[in-house]
């Protein structure tokens, strides 16, 4: 029987880290920290809500909307954190409007 891995999912500028399996979406996993205010919409892309910059790591896509991630978008690895899934550990930072949910990395940025 096949094991499924979790990797460590680290948000830059702040102290949180999370494990999500492979088999979640780094949105689904980082719901499992239970903060207040973590935006869990539509889960499938359409929203736009669970914006992410991927800054290290190794991760699996699924399509996102043109709406809420360009082209450029998406080549400067910012995704939406509902479509995609860790492959390697990942440290992200949020950009979205589910940042608010992390204000300790709006007030380490500023
Ligand atoms: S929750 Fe709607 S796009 Fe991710």
């Amino acid at each position: 029987m096949a094991v499924t891995q979790r990797h460590r999912i680290a948000i830059v500028d702040t102290d949180i880290e999370f494990p999500c399996p492979e088999t979640m979406s780094v949105l689904h996993g980082m719901a499992q920290l239970g903060r207040k205010g973590i935006p869990l919409g539509c889960r499938s892309g359409g929203c736009g809500v669970c914006k992410i910059e991927v800054v290290a790591g190794d991760y699996e896509r699924a399509k996102m909307s043109r709406a809420h991630v360009s082209i450029e978008d998406e080549a400067a690895d910012r995704v939406l954190a509902c479509c995609i899934r860790p492959k390697s550990a990942l440290e992200i930072r949020v950009i979205g409007k589910i940042n608010r949910a992390f204000p300790e990395q709006i007030k380490n940025t500023i």
